[in-house]
């Protein structure tokens, strides 16, 4: 049985993750309200690139849309500090570069994963992890926050939330080792970050169009100004989805609610 507390399983951790810039700074928490909000706040302290705030649950986990995300104790919660010298209007396929990541990891856990547009991971078509990226106009940082379904208990989940949802532990019948799946994360997250750096969305385009499950299938997607359904034919370079509708005019989409409809 390991006797050592979270922090030092953090620090043996680090100590051998080997990433360029992600992870070489990990605050851990017990619990907080929000990853992303903590990270917010230490990154206009000064904290640096790549610097990752973690913890084992929050008690008001944000999700896309205005949304909230469940975060009981057991699934992964983490927001990473980005500054990549970019303005943030310029970053709209930052989350899907960094959903190439994430999915990336999960099929290392085993998993069947694949993305659904923008940022979602989808197991057996059900939703295991989000994206949520954040920024402020008056600097020039942004926030990346990942939330996993790893050894959650779907019972721990909010009751709407539980047939919608898998986690890692409910889809491969044993639980994951947190600190070995939080550095294959990392691991994958900084492969993608310093690609995306060198050369933006360009190489992970073709990445992520191997890993999505939207393209060529029928969807519905909610904006706020209304609702589009259609074909999903491709992703352009922004990470925009490109949607041809019933009469075959094709609509480009970069903020909405992707559903996947039955084919
Ligand atoms: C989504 O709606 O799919 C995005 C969910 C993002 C959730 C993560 S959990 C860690 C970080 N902190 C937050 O408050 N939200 C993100």
């Amino acid at each position: 049985m390991d006797d050592k507390t979270g922090d030092d399983q953090i620090k043996g951790m680090i100590d051998s993750l080997g990433t360029a810039r992600i992870g070489k700074v990990i605050y851990f928490y017990e619990e907080v309200k929000s990853t992303n909000a903590k990270a917010m706040e230490l990154a206009l302290a000064g904290e640096e690139d790549g610097t990752v705030i973690l913890a084992e649950r929050q008690t008001g986990g944000r999700g896309r849309l205005d949304r909230t995300w469940s975060s009981p104790e057991g699934g992964l919660y983490l927001s990473i500090i980005l500054r990549p010298g970019i303005p943030p209007e310029g970053l709209v396929s930052l989350p899907l570069a960094m959903g190439v990541g994430v999915c990336t990891a999960l099929r290392k856990w085993g998993l069947d994963a694949w993305l659904k547009w923008p940022n979602d991971v989808l197991v057996n078509e059900k939703k295991i992890s989000g994206i949520l990226m954040e920024s402020k106009s008056s600097s020039d940082v942004v926030i990346v926050g990942i939330g996993i379904n790893l050894n959650t208990e779907l019972d721990d989940l909010e009751p709407e939330l539980r047939e919608r949802c898998v986690s890692a532990w409910s889809e491969l019948g044993k639980k994951c080792d947190y600190y070995k799946a939080l550095a294959d994360l990392l691991t994958e997250l900084d492969r993608v970050y310093e690609d995306y750096l060198e050369q933006g969305f360009k190489g992970l385009r073709g990445q992520w169009l191997s890993l999505a499950s939207t393209i060529h299938r029928r969807v519905r997607v909610e904006m706020a100004s209304g609702e589009v359904t259609g074909t999903a034919e491709d992703i352009d370079k922004e990470g925009g989805l490109l949607l041809r509708d019933g009469r075959g005019k094709t609509h480009r989409v970069t903020i909405g609610d992707c559903i996947h409809l039955a084919q």
